[in-house]
């Protein structure tokens, strides 16, 4: 891939595909100057699990502004799961999902500081480019909605009237069985698969965005994310498929991660300081720092499981992004969710634990809050991954 032509210099991430973060792969230290053209070059591994990944820009600092004005690429990796028979049989279509705030002339609004520190959101959502896109169903078939949250900020809670979801894979790939759902969160940075079976005899059916709070700034403004339902695209029914479909019952084997001996808390804080050309406002830390990128804040080892608690310790969802490596949930019982992922909401308050694996990989890499305003303003710290 290349691009440069906005106005700033800017860097690439491949939104966590686990490639080798250096030189001209995954790597965010590299800048590329404004006019300038820049190659990337990386290998997808032989084991790179199929699924929905996608490229932004990655110069710290610009990222939420960049991003918010539309740089955002999916990037479809096909494997296994695209060979289950059902699976392959399904309509299928990839929702980039992007918020846009434009004035009456459609020129981007320069958001305020209360929109830096809630993290920016625009009013007009778009899905694929498109806005309230229709997705043709066939009775008894099935669709398959690959969903990317492309936003800089904007958490979608999704909801397809009259009809379930079963979700076949999140950020890192396929889940083992399909897992029913009428309605899923999806925070910045996130994807997922489903499928929708064309079980209604016709008809159209609102994709929602519905209700979520995901908290506030304190004095910075009141309740964060979106207010009021409203529809974001729809499926209608067209046709009948040739012969009927179903979900599938087995999609592949998924490994539970075992507990972890090395053990990692990463405190989510703020503290008051400077926001470059607009005065004193809330800055974002882990473990007491802002991000600096010439400091390595963890040292791990290749081949290493470790647990690592998440502590919010304000009144904001923070969605922490780890690249290079997936991960899993560690759930109540205190075993790990077998359904990889790159993301994870840290609701306001809240804790929440991973397990993750180093593999195939030494160097620097990074996690950040996916609010992207928030990792401009320091919630982002290194990792030194160690042979
Ligand atoms: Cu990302
Ligand atoms: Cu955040
Ligand atoms: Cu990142």
């Amino acid at each position: 891939g290349r691009w440069n032509h906005t106005e700033g210099p800017t860097s690439l991430l491949l939104h966590v595909l686990p490639v080798r973060p250096a030189g001209t792969a995954d790597n965010i230290f590299l800048e590329v100057p404004p006019g300038e053209v820049a190659s990337y070059a990386f290998r997808i591994p032989e084991h790179h699990p199929a699924g929905l990944f996608w490229l932004h820009p990655h110069l710290h600092g610009s990222v939420a502004r960049q991003v918010s004005l539309g740089l955002a690429a999916p990037l479809v990796i096909r494997g296994a799961l695209d060979a289950v028979p059902d699976v392959a049989a399904a309509r299928e279509h990839v929702l980039r999902l992007q918020d846009f705030a434009l004035d009456r002339s459609g020129r981007p609004i320069d958001p305020g500081m209360g929109a830096l520190m809630g993290g920016r959101e625009g009013t007009l959502v778009t899905v694929s480019g498109q806005t309230q896109p229709r997705y043709a169903i066939e009775q008894d078939g099935l669709l398959r909605l690959r969903l990317l949250n492309a936003s800089a900020s904007r958490f979608y809670r999704l909801s397809l009237e009259g009809h379930a979801m079963h979700i076949i894979a999140t950020d890192g790939g396929s889940l083992a069985t399909p897992q029913q759902v009428d309605e899923l969160l999806l925070a910045p940075g996130e994807r997922r698969d489903v499928l929708i079976l064309g079980s209604r005899a016709g008809g159209v059916y609102r994709l929602m965005n519905l209700p979520y709070n995901r908290g506030s700034a304190g004095m910075m403004g009141g309740p964060l994310g979106t207010r009021t339902a409203f529809e974001i695209a729809s499926v209608g029914y067209e046709g009948r498929a040739a012969s009927p479909r179903q979900v599938p019952q087995a999609l592949g084997e998924v490994e539970r991660l075992p507990a972890a001996r090395a053990r990692r808390a990463f405190v989510l804080s703020e503290t008051m300081g400077m926001v470059p050309g607009r005065g004193m406002g809330i800055r974002f830390l882990i473990n007491g720092h802002e991000f600096d990128h010439a400091r390595i804040d963890d040292r791990v080892r290749l081949g290493d499981i470790e647990e690592w608690e998440y502590i919010n310790n304000t009144d904001m969802d923070h969605p922490m992004h780890v690249h290079t490596n997936a991960f899993q949930r560690v759930g109540a019982d205190g075993q790990a969710e077998p359904a990889w992922l790159d993301g994870i909401v840290v609701p306001a308050r809240r804790r929440e634990r991973i397990r993750i694996r180093f593999t195939d990989f030494v160097g620097a890499t990074v996690q950040h809050c996916h609010i992207l305003d928030h990792e401009d303003l320091g919630m982002m710290s290194t990792m030194q991954v160690e042979g």
